[in-house]
């Protein structure tokens, strides 16, 4: 299986505090990986790392097989357009509508107008959004419509990998379910990989293939979501998925 994401021996710190510490993973192409960890742990300077928006102090962080460090800043940028990144916060631009939002990629890629307007339709429709939301601007809209655009506008260029920040964060659990199973759906038929951070363990468990336990900068678990109640034995990991089956239990 060809890997799509391989870090090694990745280092960061910032301000003489090491932030990540010699990270070494591999991500298989299709893999739904989901990072959790408590707030501070590094998760997105790593996820940040994937499209070269932060830069690592050493290592090397490999997207489809090449060094995305040793690339140029038109390759940087070509690569950014390709990797779809839901931001942490789902900072969707406020001055634009749904329509050029959801566009924005495709529009700067030059597609064609009916080519963005058909993916656009696609899209709606996959996400449950209603064609009336195109002209609505992001303020007129609730929270899971908003994070339903974010996630639109992530895969509106085709991208196959797609990076995902707490995109289901601070909603509430009948609408939170409604957009994993949508996403779950996505990344099956649209064979896509995934790295999405969550600090709910029910959601990773949900939706990963692969979890990753970090902790300080370090990681204390990468392995199949299934092995994670077994294998993740860490004095970290082992209190995280305590309180999860406890949670469970109440
Ligand atoms: N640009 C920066 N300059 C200085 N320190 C930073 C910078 N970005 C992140 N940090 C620090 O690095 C550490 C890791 O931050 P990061 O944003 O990766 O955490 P996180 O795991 O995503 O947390 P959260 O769950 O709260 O989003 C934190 O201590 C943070 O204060
Ligand atoms: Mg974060």
């Amino acid at each position: 299986m060809q890997n799509i994401i391989e870090f090694k021996n990745i280092n960061k710190s910032y301000e003489n505090k090491a932030v990540l510490k010699n990270i070494n993973f591999s991500l298989a192409r299709g893999e739904f990986l989901v990072i959790i960890g408590q707030s501070g742990s590094g998760k997105t300077t790593l996820l940040r790392m994937i499209n070269a928006i932060n830069c690592p102090d050493s290592g090397e962080v490999l997207v489809n097989n090449e060094n995305i460090f040793l690339k140029n800043q038109k390759e940087l940028i070509d690569l950014r357009r390709k990797i779809g990144y839901v931001i942490q916060g789902d900072a969707l631009f406020e001055h634009l509508n749904v329509r050029e939002n959801i566009a924005y990629v495709p529009k700067l890629l030059k597609w064609d107008k009916k080519r963005i307007e058909n993916q656009i339709l696609h899209l709606l429709d996959m996400l449950h959004l209603s064609k009336d939301f195109l002209d609505k601007y992001p303020s007129e809209l609730s929270g899971g419509q908003r994070q339903r655009v974010g996630i639109a506008r992530a895969m509106c260029a085709n991208a196959n990998l797609i990076l995902m920040d707490e995109p289901f964060g601070a909603l509430d659990e009948i609408t939170r379910t409604s957009l994993q199973n949508e996403l779950k759906i996505l990344h099956k038929e649209k064979n896509l990989s995934i790295v999405f951070i969550t600090h709910d363990i029910k959601e990773a468990l949900r939706l990963a293939t692969k979890i990753m336990i970090l902790n300080q900068g370090v990681i204390e678990y990468f392995g199949d979501y299934k092995d994670v109640f077994t294998k993740a034995n860490s004095e970290f990991s082992k209190k995280l998925l305590e309180s999860y089956k406890q949670n469970r239990l109440n």
